[in-house]
């Protein structure tokens, strides 16, 4: 009989092609979301795609009676934790409402997981823990530095994590720190479909070719990197997806305990590099501006991802090239993501 795994988080971006990935290696999925961040309509592509309805319940990580319910209705084995807010710039403005969201609705899932005596968690963690990092490629054993409220949950949801882990040695829980998640599913039926104007590379290049914006602001051209703009590793969410098997299977037969491991390539890449390889993928021309710099934006962040495949067995597979190609597929096919008319 195939374990169920509940998925918080799991009608969003990297959670609904991890959907696909835990059907493909034969996991029964369940996801629950609250849709504050993503659209009801990913279910009828995810059925598409797997040939069966998803089991979906849509509610909030932090209502711990509806938490309660469904770790007692379906027989779940283990918690894959998307849900969370994500947005730095947004998080500077709303810090309660990400702790609350991020932190508290940790909380209350570690809560009703422990009453269930479900053990088996992988947390979405992220490259953003590492803040300011002196040098590249970043080791997992890097110092940690949040640099805004979003990095801080992060960084507080880990140190949790590990307290319980010290606490209750029973656990099996992932860190995961996902670099710079691009690209779609190769269909093109899933894909990132943010709200409002994006504040990502890959979905504010795809939304210029197909012109939906006028051109890309490029945030410097003075950072001490090859071609004066900023370097990061950009991994595509299908290898990504897989990662997170590859981590469930590891915390299930292994009974690994507490693991904390860098999910990204080993590769950076620069925003013009980026968007020759973009531009190369899609036949299209991306016009752009160069603009002062982000504030808190760093030259260079990308993964020492050797951990990975020591302890995991994972590596990247799909190169730049691909994910530029599916992300312009998913973005072409869906001009306005899973929204039917434009607004
Ligand atoms: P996303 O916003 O597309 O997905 C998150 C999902 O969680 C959304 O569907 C949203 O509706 C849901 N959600 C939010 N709060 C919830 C709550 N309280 N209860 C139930 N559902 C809730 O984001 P994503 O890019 O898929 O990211 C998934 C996770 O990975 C997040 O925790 C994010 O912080 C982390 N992460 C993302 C990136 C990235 O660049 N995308 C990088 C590193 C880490
Ligand atoms: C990539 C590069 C920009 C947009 C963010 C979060 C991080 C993590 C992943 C969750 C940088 C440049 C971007 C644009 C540009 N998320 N850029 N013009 O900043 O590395 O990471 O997402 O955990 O926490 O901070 O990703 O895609 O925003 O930027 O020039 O319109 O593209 O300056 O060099 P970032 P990004």
């Amino acid at each position: 009989m195939s374990s169920t795994i509940l998925v918080t988080g799991g009608a969003g971006f990297i959670g609904s092609h991890a959907y696909i990935s835990l059907t493909q290696a034969g996991y029964e999925a369940i996801i629950l979301d609250n849709l504050c961040n993503s659209n009801i309509r990913v279910l009828d592509r995810l059925r598409q795609l797997t040939k069966q309805t998803p089991k979906f319940i849509q509610g909030d990580i932090r209502d711990k009676v509806l938490l309660e319910n469904v770790f007692k209705a379906y027989k779940i084995k283990g918690v894959i934790h998307f849900a969370g807010l994500k947005a730095v710039g947004e998080s500077v403005e709303k810090p309660l409402e990400y702790y609350d969201n991020n932190v508290r609705g940790t909380l209350e899932l570690l809560d009703v997981m422990k009453l269930a005596n479900v053990k088996t968690l992988i947390f979405s963690s992220s490259a953003t823990v590492y803040g300011n990092p002196a040098t590249a490629p970043i080791h997992e054993n890097f110092p940690r530095l949040a640099t805004n409220p979003y990095g801080r949950s992060k960084l507080i949801i880990e140190d949790i994590l590990e307290d319980l882990y010290c606490a209750e040695p029973d656990w099996n829980i992932a860190r995961l720190r996902y670099f710079n998640p691009v690209g779609a599913h190769e269909s093109g039926l899933i894909g990132e479909d943010p709200q409002g104007i994006p504040k990502n590379l890959m979905p504010f290049l795809t939304q210029v070719a197909t012109g939906r914006r006028e051109y890309l602001s490029i945030f410097g051209q003075d950072y001490p990197t090859c071609d004066g703009t900023g370097i990061r590793d950009y991994i595509h969410v299908m290898d990504l997806a897989e990662g997170h098997v590859a981590a469930l299977n590891k915390l299930f037969f292994q009974k690994s305990g507490l693991l904390t491991v860098n999910l990204g390539t080993g590769r950076g890449v620069s925003v013009l590099q980026m968007i020759q390889a973009f531009e190369q993928a899609s036949g299209k021309k991306i016009a752009y501006k160069f603009v002062d710099r982000r504030l808190g934006d760093v030259a260079e962040c990308w993964a020492e991802a050797t951990l990975a495949e020591q302890i995991l067995g994972w590596k990247y597979c799909r190169g730049v090239d691909e994910m530029c190609m599916d992300a312009w597929r998913w973005q072409s096919k869906n001009p306005y993501g899973f929204m039917e008319d434009k607004c």
